[in-house]
């Protein structure tokens, strides 16, 4: 891992938050090397949460990933170059419950300190350690129109991780 990455601290981390996550997207993946999924999200955000830097993701119950995430300790935040968008957007439309992700080439894992899994070819991946989370409640919206992005009432859950380590790609 670390002749590949750096380690930096999160205040160092020039990218601007808002198109790395909602425009360049990223893969959100747990579990352990031989044995791991991930999937594309373009929701999600990062800041400071009882005074440990923290991210958040945002993720479907019918997501394999979810599985995964609800049964791990850790999960990785991956960001990648351009180049990498169609690989992202393979991993956005396909289940790991009918692909081997894990065998996708170009995507190629990397076990990380915490016993997680991140992406050779990334060039920014978070180590996060769940530390919360809950589901999204449709009685609490305050404005009424997200609830179409519902319809099927699978609301997600958010899991806040600690970012316990920030890699940035030499
Ligand atoms: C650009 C993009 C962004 C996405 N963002 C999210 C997201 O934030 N949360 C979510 O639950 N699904 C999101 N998805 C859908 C999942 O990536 C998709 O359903 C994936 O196939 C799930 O894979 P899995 O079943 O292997 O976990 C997104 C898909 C794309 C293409």
């Amino acid at each position: 891992m670390e002749n590949l990455f750096q380690r930096i601290q999160t205040h160092d981390i020039h990218d601007n938050l808002f198109r790395l996550i909602g425009q360049d997207w990223m893969l959100i993946t747990a579990g352990k090397p031989g044995n791991y999924n991930m999937m594309t999200a373009s929701w999600g955000c990062a800041g400071v949460l009882w005074r440990k830097p923290i991210a958040m993701v945002f993720i479907r119950p019918q997501r394999l990933t979810f599985e995964f995430v609800e049964k791990q300790p850790y999960f990785t935040l991956s960001f990648f170059g351009e180049e990498h968008k169609g690989l992202l957007n393979l991993c956005g439309t396909n289940s790991g419950r009918d692909l081997n992700k894990m065998d996708i080439p170009g995507l190629t894992g990397l076990a990380t300190p915490s016993g997680s899994v991140g992406f050779e070819e990334a060039r920014l991946m978070l180590e996060c350690r769940k530390i919360y989370y809950d589901d999204i409640k449709p009685e609490l919206f305050q404005v009424f129109d997200i609830e179409k992005i519902y319809p099927s009432k699978d609301y997600h859950r958010f899991f806040i991780g600690e970012i316990i380590q920030a890699w940035q790609k030499k």
